[in-house]
């Protein structure tokens, strides 16, 4: 019998899949396809301070192993959120899910993470300091290792939860990233995010993205993602959470093989809205194929 568990951050998780933030919306608009219940949690769209409405479009451009996405981080602003988004999702889904909270300076940071402190429905902190798709912000945090040191510092003082940061790909030394952020006080990472790419509309000679370049995504990069959370996580001491062009039961295997204990799903639900539930459903074949019987077993196994 394949035992899906997985406990990350003393927290007993019913399996290691959770869809992406950005990619699933506030999770309750999949509850109309099937019964979210069975994933292992979701990490819901980036959160800032004040609503944002995105970049103009167009913002999507497709690519033959993925897309190019240029949203801008559009939200509802925080007090929606809380007073909205996880209300809704709150009647169809009952575990705890995971806020990721994006910003364009330390106190809007600051700000957004506290107002969800006392709030019971949220297990814990996505910090985003790596969308490469807003000015001043985002991304900006995430390139130098001195400077997300400083951010995750002056969060972990407000931040009363467990404390994700969501490193950038677009770096030319990872490791010394997540060190920065261990450092710091995070109690976890989440990797990666998009890498910075570009289309052109052989039309007229223009970027197809309205703000020229977004962030890659999809089964393209899976392989750099998987070298990367396999070089952070045998470099720092806190737990990892691996993500990036996983589109199959197969690869959520590698990337626990490479380090990860919880694996996030994106790109692949704008493909097939059914995607976590199909990898969820695989699993425990996958694994019986290759004698694993406690996924947990494999975290970090890759030498
Ligand atoms: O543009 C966006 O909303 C993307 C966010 C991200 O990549 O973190």
């Amino acid at each position: 019998m394949a035992n899906l568990k997985v406990k990350f951050l003393g927290k007993e998780f019913k399996n290691p899949i959770i869809p992406a933030s950005g990619c699933f919306g506030f999770g309750y608009e999949f509850a109309e396809l099937y019964d979210i219940n069975i994933l292992g949690s979701i990490s819901c769209k980036g959160t800032t301070l004040a609503p944002r409405y995105g970049n103009p479009l167009p913002r999507i451009a497709e690519c033959k192993a993925g897309l190019i996405n240029s949203i801008g981080l559009q939200n509802p602003g925080v007090d929606k959120v809380i007073s909205e988004e996880l209300v809704k999702l709150a009647k169809v889904y009952k575990d705890q899910v995971i806020i990721n909270v994006g910003g364009h300076s330390i106190m809007e940071y600051t700000e957004t993470v506290k107002r969800f402190n006392g709030n019971d429905q949220v297990f814990g902190i996505e910090l985003n300091i790596s969308c490469p798709n807003v000015d001043g912000g985002g991304m900006a945090f995430g390139i130098d290792p001195a400077t997300a040191y400083d951010l995750v510092s002056q969060v972990r003082r407000v931040c009363k939860k467990p404390l994700i940061v969501k490193l950038s790909p677009n770096v030319t030394d990872i490791v010394s990233m997540a060190k920065a952020v261990e450092a710091a006080g995070a109690d976890a990472i989440s990797l990666i995010n998009t890498l910075v790419g570009m289309r052109i509309n052989l039309r007229n000679g223009e970027p197809i993205i309205s703000v020229k370049k977004g962030g890659y995504s999809g089964p393209g990069v899976f392989p750099v993602a998987l070298r990367m959370v396999y070089e952070v996580s045998h470099n720092v001491s806190i737990p990892v959470i691996g993500m990036g062009g996983v589109t199959n039961a197969y690869e959520v295997l590698e990337m626990m093989y490479a380090g990860a204990s919880l694996v996030m799903i994106g790109a692949q639900n704008l493909i097939d809205p059914y995607a976590c539930k199909k990898i969820i459903e695989e699993l425990p074949s996958v694994m019986q194929e290759y004698g694993i019987v406690n996924l947990e077993d494999i975290i970090g196994r890759t030498k």
